[in-house]
């Protein structure tokens, strides 16, 4: 069986400003397409505000989005076109515009969040039968959450069997839907884009923890078989000792 190459360390690439990330990141996003066997790629897409600007650089992008099956990466628990869901973000900025099958977590007033997580997992495994994702793009939070794995909630000790699965967030009062760390170790590629001067502390704890520093959520994403890119910018940038070649 081919062993896979353990990557010791993360690929970090620094962009001096976020919109010169987002062109990296549409570019970088494309090529890994480019270069995916198979028929079918799939793409997990971010939440939050950072991805955006990637996400409109995408849609002018040379892909075959015939081959692409996106999902979301996480989601808030909240209605489709709600302001705040991801799902909403995602469409709007890209998926409505490019021929890509869009796989939503169901909402409906009677389903429960767990509910919704359990039937999108069956979803997903029935798009990754080699059950691995081709790409996965993550956002961090200035706690070192990504996705809906926030510090000190329980989807971080997810079952391992699990792929996606409901995750109540006491901090926000909020119940929110996350890949789990178990998809994530398994995904052939993951990037995560993080931008601005408010995640440099949380960059720094995750890219360099000193001895015995807890590792944040997103730390917690590397280790596993998938091979991690870091796309920030300088600002975010600013907390590393070793501050990596600064593209763009
Ligand atoms: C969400 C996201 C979350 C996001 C980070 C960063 O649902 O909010 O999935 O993990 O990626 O919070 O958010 P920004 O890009 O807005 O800083």
């Amino acid at each position: 069986m081919k062993t896979e190459p353990v990557q010791t360390e993360p690929q970090v690439i620094v962009h001096r400003h976020k919109a010169h990330l987002a062109e990296g990141a549409a570019a970088l996003i494309a090529r890994i397409f480019e270069e995916a066997p198979g028929d079918r790629v799939s793409l997990g897409l971010a939440g939050g505000s950072t991805p955006a600007a990637t996400y409109e650089r995408l849609r002018e992008s040379p892909i075959d989005w015939g081959r692409v099956d996106a999902w979301m990466s996480d989601e808030r628990w909240v209605p489709h076109q709600h302001e705040d869901s991801n799902g909403r973000m995602a469409a709007e900025l890209l998926m409505d515009h490019v021929d890509a099958r869009f796989l939503r977590p169901r909402w409906t007033a009677w389903l429960t969040a767990a509910d919704s997580a359990a039937h999108y997992e069956a979803d997903l495994r029935s798009i990754h039968p080699s059950g691995r994702a081709d790409l996965i793009l993550l956002g961090m939070g200035d706690d070192g959450h990504t996705a809906s794995l926030f510090p000190g909630t329980a989807a971080l000790d997810s079952p391992p069997h699990r792929w996606f699965v409901a995750n109540h967030v006491p901090h926000l009062d909020a119940d929110r839907l996350t890949t789990t760390f178990k998809f994530l170790h398994r995904a052939h590629r993951v990037l995560f884009l993080v931008g601005g001067s408010g995640k440099a502390a949380a960059l720094r704890r995750v890219l360099e923890a000193a001895e015995g520093e807890e590792r944040l959520p997103a730390a917690r994403v590397m280790g596993g078989k998938a091979e991690v890119t870091w796309m920030v910018d300088e600002a975010a940038a600013a907390g590393l000792s070793t501050t990596p070649l600064i593209h763009g």
